[in-house]
């Protein structure tokens, strides 16, 4: 069963079950995308994955979940994003990337006051994540 393809909803086929689920890779250098994710996903291709989920790609500054999260809010991360892509679907490994933005569960270490649709506050979170501020609807709207 395990080496046998299955095929998701939207025709996309995977050549295995072996499934990377996504975990927070924290392997970015100044929020782009560093050699050691190419390594890093080249390496789980080669080995014969057949699916690969990026850890959380954050869509904002604002929304960075650790403090060496990829973030990509501009097209200068480029090359580097069709090197990791090509590392990581050699080998017929689809590759999925998880995209996000933390909201209030952004931590202090990298956000002073963290961003979330709304002003309600983590539990249990003082001194490690900060009471978050309201998003207003166009600061939506610029993070979709
Ligand atoms: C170190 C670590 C980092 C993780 N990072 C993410 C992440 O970036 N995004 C996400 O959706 N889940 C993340 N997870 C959750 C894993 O994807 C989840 O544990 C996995 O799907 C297994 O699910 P299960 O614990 O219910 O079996 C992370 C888990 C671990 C252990």
């Amino acid at each position: 069963m395990l080496f046998t393809p299955f095929t998701f909803p939207n025709g996309k086929t995977a050549k295995n079950r072996i499934f990377k689920s996504a975990m927070e890779d924290q392997l970015a250098q100044n929020d782009q995308p560093s050699e050691k994710l190419v390594r890093l996903y080249g390496t789980w291709a080669e080995v014969d994955a057949g699916v690969l989920v990026t850890g959380n790609v954050m869509v904002a500054e604002s929304g960075k979940g650790s403090i060496n999260d990829v973030v990509i809010s501009d097209d200068r991360s480029l090359e580097m994003l069709k090197k990791w892509a090509k590392a990581g679907t050699q080998n017929d490994t689809l590759l999925i990337m998880q995209i996000n933005h933390a909201g209030k569960q952004s931590p202090a270490m990298v956000n002073k006051t963290p961003l979330a649709p709304s002003a309600v506050p983590l539990v249990g979170m003082d001194g490690f994540i900060n009471p978050p501020r309201e998003l207003t609807a166009d600061e939506i709207n610029g993070l979709i």
